[in-house]
């Protein structure tokens, strides 16, 4: 898809560029496999400088695979508790559980055995091959859509099958076999920093020269937008019961429209309701709370 000069040209202009801006993150210093694949399931939909502190304490606990692997869930979930998504902790232990009795805890290589892992898609097979075993892997994340759809000016929806396959094959052609994992974290990397959703640096870019979406002048106009399920809003209201020196807390059962699975205090969705029909549900809610 990408004349091979240009991708020389590509490579040789992103890697310069990120030697000299990249961050120095927490899983950047000795990018074991294990390390890598908890910093990646931490920063999906979550920012870096809040993930730094989960990851230092999850490490401090857990530092290593077969670690995580014997840990309790409820230990995993406390680590994880404000961090949001806790499918990822869970889908987490119990990948690991799999790597250590499919595979003597040794973290695969492949993305193809990777995917084999409970909770490793795609994204993070590309990631733990590339950056943890320097295999030559492609990855896109949300970053590297926006990065490829504005560099190479691909309009469409990029979460559609069509633009999700040219996405990969030309992240694909891209990532050089001698330093994937950077490649992959450059690209990442330029996202983040340069290349971000509104006003993009375009003048430290290193890529400006081949960019299609800043030849047109308007590059906020790639990725498409398509529309997304609305946030809704609700009012909860929240109980603080002490009872000598005792907090009063309940767990949330896994099938809670929020915090599932997580200890919190209690509460009730508020709602339009009268003071009597109010008073009458809290006594059925504490009433089901142990
Ligand atoms: N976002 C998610 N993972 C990242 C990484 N390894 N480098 C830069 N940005 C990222």
């Amino acid at each position: 898809l990408i004349p091979s000069a240009r991708v020389d040209e590509l490579r040789r202009a992103l890697l310069g560029w990120f030697a000299e801006n990249k961050r120095d993150l927490p899983w950047r210093r000795s990018p074991s496999p294990y390390r890598v694949w908890v910093s990646e399931v931490m920063l999906q939909q979550t920012r870096v400088s809040v993930v730094e502190g989960y990851f230092a304490r999850f490490m401090a606990r857990f530092p290593t695979l077969e670690a995580l692997a014997v840990a309790r869930e409820e230990e995993v979930r406390g680590l994880w508790q404000g961090l949001g998504y806790y499918s990822r902790g869970r889908r987490l232990l119990e990948g690991a559980r799999h790597v250590l009795r499919e595979f003597e805890g040794r973290m695969p290589s492949e993305p193809s055995e990777l995917l084999k892992v409970p909770g490793i898609g795609p994204y993070s097979a590309g990631a733990i091959a590339s950056i943890a075993h320097g295999v030559r892997a492609p990855l896109v994340d949300g970053n590297v859509i926006r990065v490829l759809t504005r560099v190479f000016g691909l309009a469409g929806d990029p979460l559609k099958k069509d633009l999700q396959r040219k996405l990969w094959m030309l992240a694909d052609e891209l990532v050089p076999a001698d330093v994937p994992g950077e490649f992959n974290q450059a690209l990442m990397e330029l996202g983040a920093l340069v290349c971000t959703p509104r006003s993009p640096t375009c003048l430290t870019c290193p890529w400006r020269k081949l960019c299609v979406a800043h030849a047109e002048g308007n590059p906020e106009r790639y990725p498409e937008k398509v529309e997304k399920e609305r946030s809704t809003e609700v009012t909860v209201l929240v109980l603080v019961l002490e009872h000598r020196a005792r907090l009063a807390f309940e767990t949330l059962p896994s099938n809670a429209r929020w915090w599932a699975g997580m200890t919190a205090l209690p509460s009730i969705e508020l709602g339009e309701r009268t003071s009597g029909a109010l008073s009458r549900d809290w006594a059925q809610h504490a009433s089901s709370v142990s």
